[in-house]
């Protein structure tokens, strides 16, 4: 197949790959019922890995672009049917390297009925009517100052209500005026990236890691290198001294799970000391711990004002409220509260003083003991499940979070036995699709969108697929 694809444009190859199919398909020179090159020889002619071909393939897959016939082939799906756009010639273009287009995300698409897709809280456990409640009040008449314009910091209510939760919960000792209030950790990290990077910076990632900030500071023009990860989380030898930012997930490596050792915490701090480089510490969901004693944050380690620490009350409550923080040093606090007033000038006031109402009056406590009971469950159940039914998979030892990684003993096409595993119903992400270049194959369950009732019956039925699983009914003359 003539695939032009641009494996030198920014950001991963697997986007790439996606890009141009979706591009062929969407422009109609790839028609409906039109079959897709087996990903072994689409990779062999784009002199890539077959995973990152059929990691593409699964992720238009998903989207309902193409549809794969077990035992026959991928082909294009009848939804896929371009939409008549005619081109005008002249039309307007983004600018010559701008190639990001919208990522998939979670809610475009329906829940399955075995659902471990990875990142989603439990929206049934939110307290809806407290938080109807409270945002209600701050809407009344003269509550606050609609007509005014507010500060890019955030709420002050707010921004003491986080500086408490996290000098009590996280160690992390920052006065109201150090927080930082966004949208969530994406906005975190556009502005860190609007006053830290350079068009052509070296910002090193981990790999596997979280596509959306890999393609953030991609966007910014950086140079993203991928660094290993290993049981110890990223493996900071190998981060380039050239780096002028690495981005780290240390409390629970997004998506494999172990903690960053004390010793690597220790190494890098001293590396980003050495060099001078900026590290973004992003602590997404450390609020569900399964351990006694958490590791101190790097932001608690760091003596030389290196670390700029982000949190995010997207797991810990939902992703739709798009809130979250970052603790910045002294140094970097006017120009990121700059880029903040520049991105969108300022959060919403009044769900900034119903969040802070809802966190100083003991309510996220409240939510965040409740849901940590209910994930535990489930977090049991998955790794009851994995090491009952499916025996081809090793659990990655994790201490936190919303999900689990486990590596095949003997490496498969991970993607492959994804995208299987949707048409029968059962989301479960391959690990292969965080990575950039790390050979991983493994797979990622979720747990915080299942049903507890659903974990045990989803592991069984991916088994049976797998062909490791209990058969469906008992064989005869025996019990
Ligand atoms: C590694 C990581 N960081 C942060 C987030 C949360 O992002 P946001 O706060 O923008 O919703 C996620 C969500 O999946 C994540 O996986």
């Amino acid at each position: 197949m003539d695939l032009p694809v641009d494996l030198d444009a920014r950001g991963d190859r697997t986007s790439a790959i996606y890009r141009a199919l979706l591009d062929a398909i969407r422009s109609g020179r790839l028609g409906v019922g039109d079959r897709l090159p087996p990903s072994r020889s689409l990779a062999r002619d784009l002199a890539v890995a077959r995973n990152t071909v059929a990691t593409a393939y699964e992720r238009l897959v998903a989207e309902g672009f193409l549809e794969a016939r077990v035992g026959d082939g991928t082909y294009v799906a009848e939804l896929a049917a371009p939409a008549p756009a005619p081109r005008h010639p002249g039309a307007l273009d983004p600018r010559p390297g701008w190639t990001f287009r919208p990522l998939p995300v979670s809610g475009e698409t329906e829940p399955p009925p075995y659902d471990f897709r990875v990142g989603i809280p439990d929206a049934s456990l939110f307290p809806f009517d407290t938080w109807r409640r409270l945002v209600a009040a701050e809407l009344r008449g003269g509550a606050h100052h609609p007509g005014t314009y507010a500060h890019p910091a955030g709420h002050p209510q707010l921004r003491g209500a986080i500086a408490r939760y996290l000098s009590l919960g996280r160690g992390v000792a920052a006065e109201p005026d150090d927080v930082l209030v966004t949208h969530g950790t994406q906005q975190a990290l556009d502005l860190i990236a609007r006053v830290l990077i350079e068009p052509g910076d070296v910002v090193a990632v981990e790999d596997p890691g979280y596509p959306f900030a890999r393609e953030l500071f991609a966007s910014y023009g950086a140079r993203v290198v991928p660094v290993p990860v290993d049981g110890d989380g990223l493996v900071v030898d190998a981060v380039p001294d050239r780096a002028r930012l690495v981005f780290t997930t240390p409390s629970h490596q997004f998506p494999t799970g172990p903690p960053l050792s004390l010793a690597r915490r220790q190494a890098l701090l001293e590396f980003a000391n050495r060099h001078r480089v900026a590290v973004v510490e992003d602590d997404y969901d450390s609020e569900f711990r399964f351990t006694e004693r958490p590791m101190e944050t790097l932001h608690a380690l760091d003596r030389h004002g290196r670390v700029v620490y982000v949190g995010t009350f997207s797991k810990s409550l939902i992703p739709a409220l798009r809130s979250g923080y970052l603790v910045a040093p002294r140094s970097l606090r006017d120009a990121l509260l700059g880029a903040r007033q520049l991105a969108d000038g300022y959060g919403a006031p009044a769900e900034q003083v119903a969040l802070a109402r809802f966190v100083a009056d003991g309510m996220l406590g409240r939510h965040l003991r409740r849901a940590l009971r209910a994930y535990a469950e489930r977090r049991e159940l998955v790794l009851d499940g994995i090491a009952r039914l499916l025996p081809q998979l090793e659990v990655v030892p994790s201490a936190a979070g919303l999900h689990v990684a486990a590596l095949f003993t003997t490496p498969v096409d991970d993607a492959a036995v994804a995208a299987t595993a949707l048409e029968h119903g059962i989301a479960v992400e391959a690990l292969s699709s965080y990575a950039v270049s790390a050979p991983v194959s493994g797979l990622v369950f979720g747990y915080g969108a299942t049903a507890t009732q659903a974990v045990t019956p989803g592991l069984e039925r991916l088994a049976r697929l797998l062909g490791t699983g209990p058969a469906t009914r008992p064989p005869r003359g025996r019990r």
